[in-house]
C-alpha cells in the first residue's frame, strides 16, 4: 500500500495518527462485494440487497446512502458488526430480524423472533379494508391474530377516528403489538387483548357492534410447515404459522365466531392460503354472510376473501344516519 493510500485509511478511521502504518479501512464497496457473494453461496437470493441494508444498519445509515457511496472507508469496529450480521443472515435469520423492524403500510414496526414479520400481501387486506371503512365514520374493527400489531397499527394510523382491538392467544406477540402501538402514538386507540380469537370480546346474543374483523391467521397446512424456508420454519413462531391439518382450522372458528360481534352489515375480511379461497367463501356462505368476494396477490393466488353480515336487521338503519350504508364488497361471480 502506498504512504498516501495509507494515511487516507488513517483519516477515514478517524484516528489522524501518523506514526503507525495500519491496513486501509475496507470500503463500503468492498465489504458489499464480499458480503454479497457470501450470502449468495449461502444460498439466498436476495444476497445484494440484503448485504447493503446490513451495511446501512451497522453504519446507521440509510440504504440509499450505501448504495451511492461505494467508495466510503467503514472503521473497523463498524466493519466487524458487520461481518456479524451478515453471519447471521448467512444462517438465514431473516432480514428482518437483523434490522429489528419492517415497513408495513406506513407504519415502521419493531419485529422480533416472537412474531411474523409482517409480509407485503398483508398489505393488500389492510387496502382493502380501508376501502371497506371508507364511508364508515369512527369504525370499530378487531384485528384478530394480531402478531406485531401490523394490520390493527396500520389501520388505527390511517384512520385517526377508528378504535382497534388487537387481539392475539400468544402474550409474547401481544407485548410487541403493544409497544408498536405505543411508539406510533396509537396506544390510546389500539387496545391489546389476550385470548383465543374473538373470545376476550364480550358476548353479546343479539350481535355485536363491531364494523370489521380482519384477519391474518396462521392458514398453511401442518404437513407443510417442513418445506417452507428455513428463515420461515426456524425463525418464525410455529403458533403464527399452524392452521392444522388442512390450514383453515383457525379461519373456520372465526367465520363461526364473527357473526357474534359484528353489527349487521359489518364486514369480515380475511387472508388465506392458496387454494383456500373457495372453501373458505362456502363456509363464509353457510354463516349467512353475503357479498362474498376474493382479491388475489401480485401472483395471482386468490388470498384475501371478505364478506358482510346482511343488513336485513333494522338495527342497521337505525344506528347510522341515512345514506351512510355500508360499503359494498363487490363479489365475483365464483363465490356469489
Ligand atoms: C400469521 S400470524 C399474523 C400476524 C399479523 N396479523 C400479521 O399479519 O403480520 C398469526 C397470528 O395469530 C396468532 N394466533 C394463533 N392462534 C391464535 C388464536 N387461537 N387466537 C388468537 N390469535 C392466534 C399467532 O400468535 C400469530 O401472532
Amino acid at each position: 500500500m502506498s504512504t498516501g493510500a495509507s494515511q487516507r485509511a488513517q483519516r477515514a478511521q478517524g484516528d489522524g495518527g501518523l506514526s503507525t502504518v495500519r491496513a486501509a479501512a475496507p470500503t463500503v464497496g468492498v465489504l458489499l462485494a464480499g458480503a454479497a457473494e457470501r450470502l449468495a453461496a449461502a444460498g439466498l437470493p436476495t444476497a445484494r440487497p440484503d448485504a447493503e441494508w446490513l451495511l446501512a444498519a451497522a453504519l446507521g445509515a440509510e440504504r440509499l446512502q450505501v448504495v451511492l457511496d461505494r467508495a466510503r472507508a467503514v472503521a473497523a469496529p463498524t466493519a466487524a458488526r458487520f461481518e456479524a450480521l451478515v453471519a447471521r443472515r448467512a444462517a438465514h435469520e431473516p432480514l428482518q430480524h437483523l434490522l429489528g423492524y419492517e415497513d408495513f403500510h406506513g407504519v415502521r414496526l419493531r419485529v422480533t423472533p416472537d412474531v411474523l414479520v409482517p409480509r407485503p400481501e398483508t398489505e393488500a387486506l389492510v387496502a382493502w379494508a380501508l376501502e371497506v371503512l371508507a364511508s364508515w365514520p369512527r369504525p370499530r374493527i378487531a384485528d384478530v391474530g394480531t402478531g406485531s400489531g401490523a394490520i390493527a397499527c396500520a389501520l388505527a394510523n390511517a384512520r385517526p377516528d377508528a378504535e382497534v382491538v388487537a387481539i392475539d392467544s400468544s402474550l409474547a406477540a401481544l407485548e410487541v403489538a403493544r409497544d408498536n402501538a405505543r411508539r406510533l402514538g396509537l396506544a390510546r386507540r389500539v387496545r391489546v387483548l389476550a385470548g383465543d380469537l374473538l373470545a376476550p370480546l364480550a358476548p353479546r346474543p343479539a350481535g355485536g357492534g363491531l364494523d370489521l374483523v380482519i384477519a391474518n391467521l396462521p392458514y398453511l397446512p401442518t404437513g407443510l410447515l417442513p418445506s417452507l424456508p428455513r428463515e420461515v420454519v426456524a425463525y418464525e413462531p410455529r403458533l403464527a404459522l399452524d392452521g392444522g391439518g388442512d390450514g383453515l382450522r383457525l379461519v373456520r372458528r372465526l367465520v363461526a365466531e364473527a357473526p357474534r360481534v359484528l353489527r349487521p352489515g359489518g364486514a369480515v375480511l380475511v387472508e388465506v392460503g392458496e387454494d383456500q379461497a373457495g372453501a373458505v367463501a362456502s363456509l363464509l356462505a353457510a354463516e349467512g354472510f353475503v357479498d362474498v368476494a376474493a382479491r388475489r396477490d401480485l401472483a395471482g393466488v386468490e388470498r384475501h376473501l371478505g364478506a358482510r353480515r346482511p343488513t336485513a336487521d333494522a338495527a342497521a338503519r337505525s344506528s347510522r344516519s341515512p345514506g351512510e350504508g355500508p360499503a359494498r364488497i363487490a363479489a365475483p361471480a365464483r363465490y356469489r
